[in-house]
């Protein structure tokens, strides 16, 4: 899939697209399959054949252009969801790898870097998780004491944060975080990769795995891969209809770059405790752009079909930034994506439930997809070389974690609900009320419809059905999506599938004509 096919574009992704490889033409016999060009896909790839293993990777649209071309790329071993959770969810032993496999993660990436001498800005730096709001100084502190217990010794609790709009308030200092460029680190996996003599197939859907053994995957060009073991790093899996995606949301998420002079904030990354949570960094901006520098600023996520009013959340980020970073200029980018929160704070890697033992995943990126999927990388080439990992149990997709009974009821409640908008009206009467260059659904009968204007004034439409498992879809304003509430499918304004779970496009209606309905918006 290709995010760019959405309105919005990231400081990445100005990179253009990273040569990609033909797709699928012939069948290909392999060790093993990797499934998804991002970050877990490229890193398992690079990683296994490092191993001698040899390697076929397939991905739908080019390299890196599902999440990780709309990341912030963040490095972490903070965890997002706090090591007080973590350590609630999983116990101490589970805090303790936690903790280990995040900071190995960013380890890895550094020594990849290092030893295929990859340009792709990486560099160390501390990150500070702030009390901006002055009334959460028992969190860090209880922070604090978690993070120590998870083997993080060097964290401190300092009073005042060392960027000017912070220096009032406390908060934790993590050393030794990281940030990159995403794109340039895969453009430098991709060279590795094919190097090693690594197959690259870009433009080639899989439609279906058999895992057999050997195991085959079907591409929808009608080409097939046979292999060992198939590892399936599509970010969201489309070969785990049921089990995983009741045990994780997709939240939309959104960002702004703003030119700051250079120096005018401390270089590091910061994070506060408000819910959901502000992310920021720095980022070099190229010469012949501008004199300063990006400061990129995330938040205000929400579920994922479940609201379309992204320009107040870009205008609620912006003050909050103005406020804190007062040297914020103009805003030169803004962009959103969709992160996958997993009830229990942690990714899901490993084998999929319910399916041959051969077949893995890598999903549930909590926000933290660039470890998470460093840490796929890691531990799945560990599980197909059959080597022991500590950190098995920890990420095994077929958990349950009982303490997060509470999270996984309230998210499927949540999902439950939404199947009622099959009997609301539409967005609007008729698509004779639809602007050009805009969306809406409409009642048509029985059933509903994604009717789409474009800008010439011509009228498409789908069923609004999503093919996963039959939510009804909503328009997004932002990005000119249509967006799953239930899972997090989406699909372009035309109803081509842009991300998973579904695996198939909205059904398309032939030959569209008007409709002139009835029922009002609710
Ligand atoms: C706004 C935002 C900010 C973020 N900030 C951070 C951060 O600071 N730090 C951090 O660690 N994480 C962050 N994340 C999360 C992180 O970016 C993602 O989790 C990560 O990029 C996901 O990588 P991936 O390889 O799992 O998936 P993707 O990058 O989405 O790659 C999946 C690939 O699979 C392909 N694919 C899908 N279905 C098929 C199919 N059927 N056949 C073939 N190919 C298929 C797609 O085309 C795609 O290329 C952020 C995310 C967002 C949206
Ligand atoms: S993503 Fe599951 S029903 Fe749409």
């Amino acid at each position: 899939m290709n995010s760019r096919l959405e309105q919005t574009t990231s400081i990445w992704m100005q990179l253009g697209v990273i040569s990609s490889p033909a797709s699928l033409s012939k069948d290909v016999v392999t060790d093993v399959c990797v499934v998804g060009a991002g970050i877990a896909g490229m890193t398992t790839a690079y990683l296994l054949l490092r191993e001698g293993k040899s390697v076929v990777v397939l991905d739908d649209g080019p390299i890196g252009g599902g999440q990780t071309q709309r990341t912030t790329a963040h490095l972490t071993n903070a965890i997002d969801d706090r090591y007080i959770n973590i350590e609630d969810w999983h116990g101490y032993e589970g805090m303790r790898m936690a903790a280990e496999s995040h900071t190995a993660a960013i380890d890895r990436i550094e020594a990849i870097v290092n030893d295929k001498k990859i340009e792709c800005e990486f560099e160390r730096l501390d990150g500070y998780l702030l009390d901006s709001s002055g009334e959460s100084l028992e969190i860090l502190q209880r922070e604090l004491l978690a993070a120590r217990r998870a083997g993080l010794s060097q964290i401190e609790l300092i009073p005042h944060c060392p960027s000017p709009g912070f220096n009032t308030v406390p908060c934790l200092r993590f050393p030794r975080q990281g940030q990159f460029h995403p794109l340039k680190y895969l453009a430098g996996l991709k060279q590795a990769i094919q190097r090693m003599g690594g197959l690259i197939f870009t433009q080639t859907r899989v439609e279906k795995i058999e895992s057999g053994p050997p195991a085959i995957v079907h591409a929808y060009l009608g080409t097939t891969v046979t292999a060992h073991s198939v590892v399936v790093a599509t970010n969201s899996p489309f070969n785990d209809f049921v089990t995983i995606h009741t045990k994780q949301a997709a939240y939309i998420s959104y960002v702004l770059g703003f030119e700051v002079p250079k120096g005018s904030v401390t270089k590091a990354l910061y994070w506060d405790t408000e819910s959901p949570y502000h992310y920021v960094r720095l980022q070099a901006l190229p010469e012949s752009e501008s004199n300063g520098e990006l400061l990129i600023v995330g938040g205000e996520d929400h579920k994922t079909g479940q609201a379309n009013d992204a320009d107040d959340r870009y205008r609620r980020i912006e003050e909050w930034t103005r406020k804190r970073f007062p040297a914020s200029g103009k805003i030169l980018y803004r962009w959103s994506g969709q992160v996958l929160e997993t009830i229990d704070g942690l990714a899901f890697i490993g084998r999929n439930p319910l399916d041959g033992p051969n077949v893995y995943i890598a999903t549930g990126d909590s926000g933290q997809g660039m470890t998470h999927g460093t840490i796929a990388g890691i531990l799945l080439t560990d599980l197909i070389l059959e080597r022991p990992n500590p950190w098995s149990t920890l990420y095994d997709p077929s958990r349950k974690t009982l303490r997060a009974a509470g999270r996984y009821l309230q998210e499927n409640l949540n999902v439950a609900a939404q199947y009622t908008t099959w009997m609301t009206g539409g967005d609007v009467d008729s698509t004779q009320s639809i602007a050009p260059g805009t969306g809406a659904i409409v009642r048509a009968g029985l059933s509903k419809v994604a009717a789409y204007r474009d800008d010439r004034g011509v009228l498409h439409q789908c069923s609004a059905v999503c093919p996963h498992l039959g939510c009804i879809v909503e328009w997004n304003r932002n990005e000119s999506t249509w967006d799953c509430p239930c899972h997090g499918s989406r699909f372009d304004k035309q109803g081509h599938l842009l991300c998973g779970p579904a695996n198939s496009d909205l059904e398309s209606i032939a030959t569209p004509s008007e409709i002139g309905s009835i029922v009002a918006a609710e």
